[in-house]
């Protein structure tokens, strides 16, 4: 096994998940599909039944919930990745959505290389992906997002990477970019399907900081097009230019890895990210390795709409 200093890192904290605990996951919800278990009350049934089925499971819920409001990211380690297991224990964090997870959508998808794949190819091929959030051009961003790992590149590469909010505001604030990071809290940047005839894109921010930690929105290859489609959108001209601006200094300050932390995640390991508030990224896959990664995306369970599902 590669050695991994940065398993050894504060952040973000990993959790155990007990054998007994995962056992029992896989025992009464592995054979479940993602259809199965689409129906946010379908969500609910397979909690309220793991909580009183699974040993552990109630215990390491409680903690996996509270290390991401507190730290914005958690790995939980020995985690199973059956469809049905990784539901069951995610639906503590919200309503898993199957809307925008991949094309075709699906409840958990695989991201693993497939060269020839005309969607999302970023995820699905070996280049570097550079620091983004989740489904940022939907109408309302994923609140969390999970990624468990079923095989890492046996070369050590496609590492994941890791920036908060928090640092990235730090890090404009310390480079002198104040002006920028202004700019970028103005809420008129253009997400969304503007490249759709006749649909106006929706307008936020790229950072917002409010009294708690600083929430972001980004993926600098879609913005960047769309600010600069901004004209049709009647952004003057100058808006454009600094809007362009702000997003060149948070390139510069995402280049700088000293701020970025690295981590390459085993077989088990299950990252968990308040997409609000965690920039991710995944470093270059050097070699055909079948890296094979897992991913979920979740709504909070207050916010989500039981109607919406397909
Ligand atoms: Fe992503």
């Amino acid at each position: 096994m590669l050695a991994d200093p940065h398993r050894t890192a504060q952040w973000p904290p990993r959790l155990r998940t007990a054998a007994d605990t995962a056992a029992g996951l896989e025992h009464r919800f592995g054979a479940l599909t993602g259809e199965d278990l689409t129906p946010p009350a379908a969500q609910r049934e397979a909690l309220a039944e793991a909580l009183t089925t699974v040993p552990g499971l109630g215990a390491l819920q409680r903690e996996l919930v509270a290390a991401v409001r507190d730290h914005g990211a958690a790995v939980l380690t020995g985690v199973p990745w059956h469809d049905g297991s990784l539901i069951a224990l995610s639906a503590c964090l919200g309503v898993v959505t199957a809307e925008d997870n991949g094309s075709p959508c699906r409840m958990v998808w695989d991201i693993r290389e497939d060269p020839q794949a005309p969607e999302d190819p970023h995820a699905q091929q070996r280049d570097r992906f550079d620091l983004h959030t989740d489904s940022t051009f939907s109408a309302r961003p994923h609140d969390t997002v999970g990624m468990v790992c079923v095989e890492p590149a046996a070369d050590g590469s496609g590492r994941t990477l890791l920036l908060t909010a928090d640092r990235l505001v730090q890090a404009l604030r310390a480079t002198g970019h104040e002006g920028e990071l202004a700019r970028l809290c103005r809420p008129d940047f253009p997400f969304g399907p503007g490249h759709v005839a006749g649909t106006p894109p929706h307008r936020a921010a790229v950072l917002r900081i409010p009294d708690g930690p600083a929430r972001v929105r980004y993926r600098f290859d879609l913005l960047h097009r769309a600010v600069g489609h901004s004209s049709a959108h009647n952004l003057a001209a100058a808006e454009v230019r600094s809007a362009l601006a702000a997003l060149a200094a948070v390139e510069t300050v995402l280049a700088d890895p000293r701020l970025i932390t690295s981590l390459l995640l085993g077989r088990g390991d299950y990252l968990v990210l308040d997409n609000s508030r965690v920039l991710h990224g995944r470093s270059a896959v050097t070699a055909s390795t079948g890296r094979h990664l897992r991913r979920l995306k979740l709504r909070d369970r207050t916010a989500a709409n039981p109607t919406s599902r397909s």
